[in-house]
């Protein structure tokens, strides 16, 4: 019998007695596991061997896991902590019995929760007291742990308690790997064929120019193709989820009726606060650590129209109207000229709202963005130093807040959140404001989602705008983590990115 190279190598390692794994099939013979795989599965439908699959799980100890299972679960340590000041019969001051044990600051809340749940004890009002008879030893966590910690980190699944993969699995300190083995065994008619002898025959893959011409085709033996063999994965580019789900917001806002704009990431303070009436001496100004240029420092003046300069100015220093009231504070334009990373797209608004983008816009218009914006924030589960800010603005003759809600209502209707919430705010250029907040669908919270309110007069007279404009700023990121499930947007995007989300996540609407 002949069959090609790779089967014949996997026929003759294969043995009639034991099931051999194909990983140890790829070891003897050299192959690559994926070709030993598809060898195995051909010759399978030739009759001379047989494959089995079953499926097996892994478990691992996260880094977390691994400090735990070295230096002892931190409700254990802040137990032995309390018992060792006798925090039996009276109870002890939380801080003494986390000093003693020399909890990290990051393991304090961890063991105190989990010391609750373990009933090691009673935490009340700042004091803890712990019971005296709770068996360290007998906690399955913590057996499990010392298991894994073994050199071999491997479970047998069958033997391991439940309920401690469980919570522990919870606690995010270990990780479950499963996968499928495939085993192989000679078939009786593979034995049969061996002793009467197989040999190789130069199979090929692909037709060639040559062996077309020199009519060596009529010859060859092809390669037959598996399509049901299974094959490695293969992921292919696609582009990022939120990059889909800010072409999804252009699409829906485009479809709303809403044009695009377009602006300098990096702007004067001018247009980024000044316009916005932000008074230069409000702790505001620096409300978002800004991120300021160094060089060039400040936007040349005859970069920023005069009359606006001066109508600005006289906005803050008077107000508008004739009883106007401005801030009664310093204004000066150098100040006003510092370059920085915008804190929020409200620039573009303003330019455009201006006449500087544009030219001079009469109502009714809508517009909106989906661009960045930089903050020097303290990164967190819903916090990025530059995020995606989906601005807007509808400059109509007549606008109440039910207009603003509306849009809201309709805009988020097509993302699938229907519910929602508002709540009064304040920005120095909106009057009134208001703050919506939309809750995440797993984890029930209610996150903050935008800001938005109606443009006050003392920012629109001296942009030159006689009609009513509403106007917000909506995170993207966050309307992500409604509408994904999404719960730390680091696993979005950033250096923790979870791979296997990005790879599988759809953003529908
Ligand atoms: N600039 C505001 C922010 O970044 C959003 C906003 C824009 C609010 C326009 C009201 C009007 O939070």
């Amino acid at each position: 019998m002949k069959l090609p190279e790779t089967q014949v190598a996997v026929l003759e390692t294969a043995s009639a007695d034991d099931a051999t794994p194909v990983e140890q099939i790829a070891e003897e013979t050299g192959e690559k596991p994926e070709a030993v795989t598809r060898a195995a599965f051909e010759l399978q439908d030739a009759g001379l061997l047989s494959v089995t699959e079953r499926s097996e799980t892994e478990y691992a100890l996260t880094e977390e896991g691994g400090t735990y299972a070295y230096d002892g679960l931190p409700e254990h340590t802040l137990w032995v902590g309390a018992l060792s000041n006798d925090a039996v019969d009276e109870p002890i001051e939380l801080g003494q019995a986390i000093g003693h044990g020399g909890l990290a600051d990051e393991q304090v809340e961890i063991a105190l929760s989990n010391f609750a749940r373990k009933g090691m004890g009673t935490i009340d009002g700042g004091t803890i007291r712990v019971d005296p008879d709770f068996d360290l030893e007998a906690d399955a966590e913590r057996a499990l742990l010392e298991v894994l910690r073994g050199d071999e980190g491997e479970l047998d699944p069958d033997t391991a308690e439940e309920t401690a993969v469980e919570s522990l699995k919870r606690r995010g300190l270990l990780d479950e790997l499963d996968f499928t083995v495939r085993e192989v065994e000679l078939t009786d008619e593979g034995v049969t064929a061996l002793m009467e002898g197989v040999e190789v025959t130069e199979t090929v893959g692909q037709v060639t120019p040559e062996l077309l011409t020199s009519g060596e085709w009529a010859e060859v033996e092809f390669a037959e193709y598996n399509v049901e063999a299974d094959a490695e994965t293969v992921h292919g580019g696609r582009p990022h989820p939120l990059r889909e789900m800010s072409e999804r917001v252009t699409d829906v806002l485009v479809g709303m009726g809403f044009e695009e704009m377009q602006g300098p990431h990096v702007d004067a303070d001018f247009y980024i606060n000044d316009c916005l009436f932000m008074p230069q001496d409000h702790p505001a100004r620096n409300h978002w650590d800004r991120f300021a240029l160094e060089e060039p420092a400040r936007m040349n003046r005859e970069d920023i129209p005069e009359d606006l300069v001066e109508a600005v100015e006289n906005a803050h220093r008077n107000g508008v109207g004739p009883d106007g009231e401005g801030y009664h504070s310093p204004w000066d334009e150098d100040f006003a000229r510092a370059l920085a990373l915008r804190g929020h797209t409200t620039n573009l608004s303003v330019r455009h709202l201006a006449g500087l983008a544009e030219g001079d816009l009469e109502p009714p218009q809508r517009y909106f963005s989906v661009e960045k914006a930089y903050r020097n924030d303290t990164l967190d589960a819903t916090h990025l130093l530059e995020f995606f800010q989906i601005e807007g603005w509808v400059m109509a003759e007549d606008i109440s807040v039910r207009d603003l809600m509306g849009t809201f209502t309709e805009f988020y209707e097509q993302f699938g959140i229907t519910d929602i919430e508002f709540k009064p705010h304040y920005n120095p250029y909106t009057e009134p404001s208001f703050e919506l907040f939309g809750r995440h669908p797993n984890t029930g919270d209610l996150i903050e989602i935008g800001n938005s309110g109606i443009f006050r007069p003392e920012m629109l007279e001296p942009l030159g705008v006689e009609a009513d404009v509403m106007a917000w700023g909506l995170a993207l990121e966050r309307l992500f983590m409604l509408a994904t499930g999404a719960e730390d947007i680091r696993d979005v995007h950033g250096t923790l990115v979870d791979l296997e989300f990005l790879r599988s996540e759809e953003v529908v609407y």
